[in-house]
């Protein structure tokens, strides 16, 4: 993997996988924006990287479950970098982080559907001009294996309530964005593709919710790195791989109306409808 010269963002690399990738794409050459909640656990990797004394770092502290701090998040980045070569959205709450019970985000929007789609879906519309102007370039959507298809009566989940039905709702979520913005993208350079990276990876999300891990952070984190950089994968777009497999996602993601459903209430939700 060669990186030099090449700017890659990845949200929630404070932690678990993403630190694993942008610590990865950082040994190669990469100039590295690391983001997360912790300024001591980004600032830590950040001197890491440094340490190490091949690629760059940066630091960028954002709450993702706020819209304001999202937008924050981007407005820095764009006036910070000249060129976005890669993007990878993989900051998220599991179904039992902060607690089983529904919770809601600054926003007053469920929380899981808004840290780990909705803050994504505002990035990465927020950074297309910029990945545009840098193409070739890619964005991966970490999503799962765990997905519940939206009730697009009850997006919040104000009934029937599920830390993992909420979850699962925000992945399905991203892999339907990635679909439908894959389609939006079609020669403009930009590609964009979803994955499970592994099953229960040892990470924090994973133990918060009680579960023994069954794979370790490199077998996700390489697949990850796979979407991201391989090139078998280069100029494909529209993908939900399962590791480092093609796969099917659950049925609504083919939905077409269903997506178009989708990105009209996100684009309402994240306020970029008519902007
Ligand atoms: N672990 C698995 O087996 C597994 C399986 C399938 C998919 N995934 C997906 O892989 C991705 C990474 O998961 P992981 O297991 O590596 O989790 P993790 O170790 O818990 O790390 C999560 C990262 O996301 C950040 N984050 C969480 N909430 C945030 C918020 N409100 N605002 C900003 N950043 C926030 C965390 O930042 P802080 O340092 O501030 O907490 C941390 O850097 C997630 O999208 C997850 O759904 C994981």
């Amino acid at each position: 993997m060669k990186m030099d010269g090449k700017t890659a963002l990845v949200t929630g690399s404070t932690d678990g996988v993403g630190r694993y990738v942008a610590a990865q794409l950082a040994a190669a050459g990469a100039r590295v924006l690391i983001h997360g909640r912790d300024s001591a656990r980004g600032d830590a990797l950040a001197d890491e990287i440094k340490r190490t004394g091949h690629g760059e770092a940066v630091f960028y502290q954002a709450d993702l479950s706020s819209l304001a701090a999202t937008r924050q998040l981007a407005e820095a980045v764009l006036a910070d970098v000249r060129r976005l070569d890669l993007f990878i959205s993989n900051a998220g709450i599991g179904s039992q982080n902060q607690g089983p019970q529904r919770q809601t985000s600054a926003d007053g929007y469920e929380l899981r559907f808004a840290v780990n789609y909705l803050s994504g879906f505002l990035l990465a519309r927020l950074l297309l001009p910029l990945l545009k102007a840098s193409a070739p370039s890619r964005i991966v959507n970490v999503a799962s294996l765990g997905q519940h298809p939206i009730d697009f009566d009850d997006v919040m989940i104000t009934k029937n309530y599920s830390g993992g039905r909420a979850y699962a709702q925000s992945k399905l979520s991203q892999i339907m964005f990635t679909i439908d913005l894959a389609d939006e993208l079609k020669a403009s350079g930009v590609t964009v593709n979803s994955l499970h990276p592994a099953t229960y990876m040892n990470t924090t999300m994973v133990r918060a919710g009680g579960i023994t891990p069954i794979s370790t952070v490199e077998e996700g984190g390489e697949a990850i790195l796979h979407l991201a950089v391989g090139d078998d994968v280069a100029g494909k777009s529209g993908l939900f791989f399962n590791g480092m497999n093609q796969a099917k996602a659950h049925p609504q993601a083919y939905d077409a109306a269903a997506r178009q459903r989708l990105r009209a209430l996100s684009l309402e939700l994240t306020g970029l409808a008519g902007a």
